[in-house]
């Protein structure tokens, strides 16, 4: 097992589900929106050490479409972090030549979290360096469901023959195919000790490797961001073949 981080192996495309906010205020009897607001000081830390490492794009699971399902109140807080996260962070994020970018669903956010969100990308547009990728109202089926709506109208239009919907095809409709060659994660990360993806870029998963950790989403540090890299790298990826490539 090597121990360092090599830097010429480093993943293109590391995606993040942050979990445990809840779990970390309650151990603290403190409400589930503490959790919250201190996750999102760790999207800051976690970013900017990605951003230094020179990984191409960072992905965070920050709202899925079965979120809605929470308590009003909570769902009013965590709508409300954007604006706050933005108003402090894009200075920074400017200065790192980091880039905004989301998937998902934004139409249906409260008008000034879509307000904070569409200016967080508007102010990050120019930059060429790290892409941070907010998935917000995002589910993986909500995606591939509008991607075969939209294939099959092109048949129904005769712009398109059956044959020709490819796997190339279907990625080509997808959010992600904004990231060119970083369309898909090659690490998902989840923490709070939970292992599964919960509706999380499911067809982009196809070969991503999945690092699970104990730690709770607002306990996660830089340090254990490297440890899951590490364990990342210690993996053999074949891709179904034989050789590790
Ligand atoms: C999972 O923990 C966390 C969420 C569903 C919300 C994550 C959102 C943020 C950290 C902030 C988003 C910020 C911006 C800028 C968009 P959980 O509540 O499911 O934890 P639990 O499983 O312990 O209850």
């Amino acid at each position: 097992m090597d121990h360092e981080l090599d830097e010429h192996r480093l993943p293109a495309h590391v995606a993040i589900i942050m979990d445990g906010n809840g779990r970390w205020a309650q151990q603290r009897h403190l409400p589930r929106i503490a959790g919250h607001k201190r996750g999102m000081n760790v999207i800051e830390e976690i970013t900017t050490t990605a951003s230094d490492l020179g990984i191409k794009v960072l992905t965070v699971y920050a709202f899925s479409t079965e979120n809605w399902k929470r308590p009003a109140k909570e769902i009013k807080y965590i709508m409300s972090l954007p604006t706050i996260f933005f108003k402090n962070f894009v200075p920074k994020l400017i200065k790192n030549n980091i880039k905004v970018t989301t998937i998902g669903d934004e139409s249906a956010l409260p008008p000034a979290t879509q307000a904070a969100v569409t200016a967080a990308k508007e102010d990050t547009s120019e930059n060429t360096g790290m892409i941070l990728n907010f998935a917000i109202n995002y589910g993986s089926r909500d995606e591939l469901v509008e991607v075969m709506q939209r294939l099959g109208s092109f048949v129904q239009q005769g712009k398109l023959r059956p044959d020709q919907i490819t796997a190339a095809t279907i990625a080509s409709q997808l959010e992600t195919a904004q990231f060119g060659e970083a369309a898909d994660p090659d690490v998902i990360i989840r923490t709070s000790g939970e292992q599964r993806l919960s509706n999380f870029l499911l067809w982009q998963a196809a070969y991503s490797e999945l690092v699970f950790t104990n730690t709770l989403w607002p306990d996660f540090t830089s340090a254990d961001f490297m440890d899951c890299l590490l364990e990342f790298q210690n993996r053999h990826r074949r891709f179904g073949g034989v050789k590790n490539k």
